[in-house]
């Protein structure tokens, strides 16, 4: 396969079945050899700005084909709802076999612009995509993990710590996320909130979701000593390091402080100086449960600040705090945005008002990065499909 100047082992996939909802799930495996059978079709696409080129099976998906053979491609939730894995078609045509794409407009369909996460080419494809060098490297694996720890760190915020079979290493980069499998294939996504360093125990930060399976099973039954199967590392959401110029902010809402807090131990253990603003938006003082962490790293380190922001405060609001929707602290400190990077996790309607704003006050669209916390892949199509 061909790869710009670079060659790849040609990698493989061993589901050539019609792609089902489970099986892009499980396209998150790297298997070795590639074996097309007879009569599939396959088509070639290539990413114009680096000439990687890739082959998609038919009824594969361009992201799942790109990451079986090593070509990292942005990504988050895999279900067509964050929109991480949008990219431009130069050439060519793609569909979508399963609903129309959430987290695409019409009027960007119009202009060219797929999710590769769901769309299927119809023939060769040019694209326009970023390539990501930083996790190509970082294999992806399945593991089983001990809980050893479980707190209530907020009424609906649930701290599990896990650590994984002795001589094991979970090597990621802090931003990243894993899945927890569960039976039937079914997965759930969560941030790693511990720092790479502690590579053999996981922090997690799990909210309470009403009528949750796993997060009701976690807050109800899970206990000390049970074995969870993991898999990971997942998801490009991880520091940039290519324009260490530019300040920062990062902007989690609720448990989207996970990723966020991996960053930072990671950045302060590497002696990381850049200018650092982190905002972190909840909606009453009690969900507040990093809030003394947090003002430590602000006292301890000049170039970090700190404003936490409350949207549902009773008055209880502690100094220096926001009243009201955490993008808009960030708006109200930088009403332009166009010197900084934007690192941003938390619940979806977060992500998308934010985004929205951001772009506004100047933020450069490249240097944007995020991770929505969007609902497991088995919550059924329906609920996910936008009519256009
Ligand atoms: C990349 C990524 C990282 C994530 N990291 C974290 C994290 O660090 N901490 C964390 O708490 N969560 C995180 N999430 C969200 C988490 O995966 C979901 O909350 C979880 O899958 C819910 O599982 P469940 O089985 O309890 O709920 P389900 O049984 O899947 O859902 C029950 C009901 O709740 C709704 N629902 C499901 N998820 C959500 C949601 N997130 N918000 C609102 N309604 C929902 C569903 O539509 C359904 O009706 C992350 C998600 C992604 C994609
Ligand atoms: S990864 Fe494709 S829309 Fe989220």
């Amino acid at each position: 396969m061909r790869q710009g100047n670079r060659t790849l082992k040609p990698l493989a996939w061993s589901n050539y079945n019609r792609i089902t909802l489970d099986s892009i799930q499980n396209q998150r495996q790297y298997p070795r050899f590639h074996i097309k059978p007879v009569n599939m079709k396959q088509f070639e696409v290539r990413i114009i700005s680096s000439n990687a080129s890739f082959a998609v099976n038919e009824g594969e998906s361009i992201l799942a084909a790109a990451l079986r053979q090593g070509v990292m491609l942005p990504y988050s939730c895999k279900n067509g709802t964050c929109g991480s894995c949008k990219a431009r078609l130069e050439n060519g045509d793609v569909h979508y076999p399963f609903h129309p794409p959430l987290a695409l407009s019409r009027a960007e369909i119009a202009e060219g612009y797929a999710l590769l996460c769901q769309a299927e080419p119809t023939g060769d494809l040019q694209i326009h995509a970023r390539e990501i060098e930083a996790v190509r490297d970082i294999q992806v694996r399945r593991m089983p993990a001990r809980v050893i720890e479980k707190t209530l760190l907020a009424p609906d915020v649930m701290r599990i710590r896990i650590k994984l079979p002795s001589a094991q290493r979970l090597q990621f980069l802090a931003g990243q996320y894993l899945d927890v499998l569960l039976p039937k294939g079914k997965r759930r996504a969560f941030s790693i909130a511990s720092a790479p360093l502690l590579e053999d125990i996981i922090e997690l930060h799990i909210r309470h979701i009403e009528g949750g399976d796993f997060t009701g099973w976690v807050f109800d039954t899970l206990k000390v000593g049970d074995i969870l199967r993991l898999e990971g590392p997942l998801g490009t959401f991880f520091i940039r390091n290519n324009q260490t110029d530019r300040p920062m902010i990062l902007m989690g809402g609720g448990t989207g402080i996970a990723p966020l807090k991996s960053m930072i131990e990671d950045l302060l253990e590497h002696h990381d100086r850049r200018p650092l603003n982190l905002f972190w938006g909840v909606r009453n003082l009690n969900e507040l449960y990093l809030h003394e962490q947090a003002r430590e790293w602000e006292k301890k380190n000049e170039h970090i600040s700190y404003t936490s922001a409350l949207s549902h405060s009773s008055g209880d609001t502690p100094s220096a705090s926001f009243n009201g929707l955490v993008h808009d602290a960030v708006l109200k400190n930088h009403p332009d945005l166009s010197t900084f990077d934007v690192y941003m996790s938390g619940p979806p309607a977060m992500i998308d008002a934010a985004r929205a704003a951001f772009l506004k006050a100047g933020a450069r669209p490249e240097r944007i990065f995020f991770d929505s916390f969007e609902f497991g892949l088995d919550v059924p199509v329906r609920v996910l499909a936008r009519s256009h």
